[in-house]
């Protein structure tokens, strides 16, 4: 039976997020800043796709993505996601819900500029979430771009981070019978509520 303890949570859920993102990290997962960035459209429509997780804490969650793409005007317009972390490996998952704004210039090109220039190149030639008629388009396009900036690749303006500001977490670990532990952390002013859910 699992013993998961509200006095053993963090009561900083950074700070608990990133004692079971080590172990999830420990578990050697080939992908261990995956994440899934759930959105909606206008219509209500809900989206979610993988992204990696490039920086956390008590400022947000960050990742880095095309502005234009379908996330990034879904973002844009409706300035909020859901996280959603799947660490089977640990028996866990972890739900984020959060407002969602831009990184700074500075902090997209600092980032940016840390990127490979194959990564960088392909910044510039997708045009993200957009119809491709063929490979050889995109394929041509990187090359054009490889030829256009033989050094230092610039940022595409369009390019950049989101930072999404939790206002909930939910911290999710199997247990024994189906009885699962669930713990919700909302906002309480300058501190957190927590609670625990029934599984
Ligand atoms: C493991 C993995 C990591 C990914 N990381 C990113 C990422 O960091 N940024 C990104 O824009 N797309 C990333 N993608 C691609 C996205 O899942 C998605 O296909 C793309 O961003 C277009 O999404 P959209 O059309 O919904 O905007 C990743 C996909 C996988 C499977």
């Amino acid at each position: 039976m699992s013993t998961l303890l509200i006095s053993r949570l963090e009561r900083n859920p950074v700070a608990q997020f990133r004692l079971w993102f080590d172990e999830w990290a420990a578990t050697r997962p080939p992908e261990v800043n995956a994440m899934v960035v759930a959105t909606v459209d206008p219509q209500g429509q809900p989206w979610a796709r993988t992204v990696l997780l490039k920086q956390f804490d008590d400022n947000g969650f960050v990742f880095f993505t095309n502005r234009e793409s379908n996330k990034g005007r879904h973002l844009l317009a409706g300035q909020r996601a859901a996280l959603y972390f799947q660490w089977l490996n640990n028996s866990r998952q972890v739900q984020i819900h959060g407002r969602v704004e831009m990184t700074s210039a500075a902090e997209d090109d600092a980032y940016f500029a840390s990127r490979p220039r194959e990564s960088q190149l392909g910044a510039w030639a997708s045009q993200q979430s957009r119809p491709l008629a063929a490979r050889d388009t995109l394929e041509d396009r990187f090359a054009a771009y490889d030829r256009q900036y033989p050094d230092t690749v610039p940022r595409p303006p369009y390019w950049g981070g989101f930072r999404v500001t939790p206002e909930r977490y939910e911290f999710w670990q199997a247990g024994a019978h189906r009885l699962h532990d669930r713990f919700e952390y909302t906002r309480d002013g300058d501190d957190w509520f927590i609670q625990r859910l029934n599984p």
